[in-house]
């Protein structure tokens, strides 16, 4: 049977993570967060203090370590730096700031989407990032566009700092969204896009489980026809 793929892509915070594992959950789909896997080569950087605007100092670091991802019990994806995980990591300030830097490389690129495409083509999955729709699944069986306005993104993210023991002043967190997102939205390669036959979700006023049931609905609807 070919696998189903739901591809879910939007700019940060939007809820790609939190709705796609529940998505993942209540259809028994395996669950892709391709964000963390660039965030792994940024950590990298920020570890071994490379600089991640050079792209050969980068590809060094991916061809000197072993970067492997493993899917975890909650359904999100641990992952490892030459066994060691490192998880716990990706989401610290310093690997936010750096993640859209490293993710223009074309030597970054090309390996992770290797790897996303490779794992699609033998599971059915909920996939989310960036270029998911546009680049990694094209021909995804349900492709979203999940939005909200940046201030919203902003109070979601700055909730989650402050869960994770750090308080950011909301007026850096918004302007380092935009920053990120104009980055990934400006990039030559894979840029952030809405792909053409995708169905545009706005979330700011949306609780959580009323986005879930309508992509679940999208997925059910295509199985119909
Ligand atoms: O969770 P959040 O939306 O903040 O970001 P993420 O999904 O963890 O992605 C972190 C960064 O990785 C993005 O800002 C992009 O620069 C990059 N990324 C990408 O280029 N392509 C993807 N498919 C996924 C993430
Ligand atoms: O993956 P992405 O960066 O797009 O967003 P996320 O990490 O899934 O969501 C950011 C935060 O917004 C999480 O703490 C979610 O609980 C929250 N959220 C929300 O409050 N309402 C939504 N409709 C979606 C997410």
């Amino acid at each position: 049977m070919v696998p189903v793929s739901i591809a879910i892509d939007g700019p940060a915070g939007a809820g790609k993570s939190t709705v796609a594992k529940l998505v993942a959950k209540r259809l028994n789909l395996m669950y892709v967060d391709t964000g963390a896997m660039y965030r792994a080569v940024a950590y990298l950087c920020v570890k071994d203090g490379v600089d991640g605007r050079v792209e050969r100092a980068v590809r060094e670091l991916l061809d000197t370590h072993k970067i492997t991802f493993e899917q975890g019990a909650d359904n999100g994806l641990r992952v490892f730096v030459d066994g060691v995980e490192v998880t716990a990591r990706l989401r610290d300030p310093e690997v936010s700031a750096l993640v859209s830097t490293v993710a223009t490389h074309p030597a970054v690129r090309s390996q992770l989407t290797d790897w996303q495409r490779d794992f699609a083509a033998r599971h059915s999955v909920v996939m989310d990032g960036r270029d998911i729709g546009t680049v990694v699944l094209p021909n995804a069986t349900v492709k979203v566009f999940l939005t909200a306005a940046p201030e919203e993104r902003a109070r979601r993210r700055q909730q989650e700092y402050h869960q994770m023991g750090y308080e950011v002043a909301f007026d850096d967190i918004v302007r380092s969204v935009i920053e990120r997102d104009k980055k990934d939205s400006e990039r030559a390669l894979a840029p952030l896009r809405e792909a053409e036959d995708a169905v545009r979700i706005d979330s700011t006023d949306k609780p959580i489980e009323y986005v879930v049931d309508e992509i679940v609905q999208l997925v059910e609807n295509a199985h119909v026809r």
